[in-house]
């Protein structure tokens, strides 16, 4: 038995090459990306807009497909997977947030919370609900729909939602992209409880310095490469790095 002091790798991507369209207009959207997301971490993903972060993402989510390279949720490879197998890991190991919340506009809050289960045919773990309901704030708001709720409370229910059946990972786009500086933190102070109190594990993609400072680390993205993280990031940090950015081009 081999021991090694790598963490568990929630969801990983190695050689991740991604090429949209072909010839003299082909964009390299991921070019060559190495990269582990550590199981209990808040990992931020950054870059200059058409960097590849959503690009990333969507394929480490298995949303997309790589024109190249391999992902894999848990030990799970997706490439192995039919689109029966790569639907069902979607569902049952992936939890997502997104920009534009993507809330079900005729269900209650309760019935959104538990949508990925309910179609699981999963009853959930009761409990567990009842603490992201709680954590969330929106026990008040459950018999609610979504046109009835702020656009804070309405990401606060998308981020019950994605927890709600313990996925590995819960990948977020921009999930304050949307939303004023007050609630974008508490979206933003919720990712970081799940992942600090409940050990959860977060992978954000934000073009905000401030948003970014709530990981625990920041993978830096240019051009589709991984081109430098950054530990215990502060917003004032990040923002001189993405600054350099900017110097170079
Ligand atoms: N569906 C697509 N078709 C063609 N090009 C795309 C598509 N999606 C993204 N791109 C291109 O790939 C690059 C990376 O995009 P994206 O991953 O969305 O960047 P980011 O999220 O960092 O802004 C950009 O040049 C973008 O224009
Ligand atoms: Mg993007």
């Amino acid at each position: 038995m081999t021991t090694t002091t790598a963490p568990r790798a929630a969801a990983r991507v190695a050689g991740a090459v991604k090429v949209y369209g072909g010839g003299d207009t082909a964009v390299h959207a991921l070019d060559g990306v190495d990269v582990a997301f550590p199981a209990g971490r808040f990992t931020a993903i950054m870059g200059p807009s058409g960097s590849g972060k959503s690009t990333l993402m969507h394929c480490a989510a298995g949303l997309d497909t790589l024109t190249s390279g391999a992902v894999w949720i848990g030990e799970t490879e997706l490439g192995a997977l039919d689109d029966r197998r790569l639907t069902l890991l979607r569902r049952d190991r992936v939890g997502f947030v997104f920009q534009a919340f993507n809330l079900v506009p005729t269900l209650t809050v309760a019935e959104n919370i538990t949508l990925p289960l309910d179609l699981a045919g999963r009853r959930g773990d009761q409990e567990w609900i009842d603490t992201l309901v709680d954590v969330v704030g929106l026990r008040d708001r459950l018999h609610h729909r979504p046109a009835e709720l702020s656009g804070g409370q309405q990401q606060r229910v998308a981020v019950a939602r994605a927890f709600a059946g313990r996925p590995d990972v819960v990948f977020a786009d921009e999930p304050t992209g949307n939303l004023d500086s007050r609630s974008g933190a508490e979206v933003l102070g919720l990712l970081g409880r799940a992942v600090r109190q409940m050990d959860r594990t977060v992978v954000m993609v934000t073009h905000d310095p401030v948003a970014a400072a709530h990981a625990d680390e920041v993978l830096f993205l240019a051009d589709g490469r991984l081109v430098d993280r950054m530990e215990s990031p502060t917003a004032d940090r990040v923002l001189d790095r993405m600054k350099a950015f900017e110097v170079r081009t």
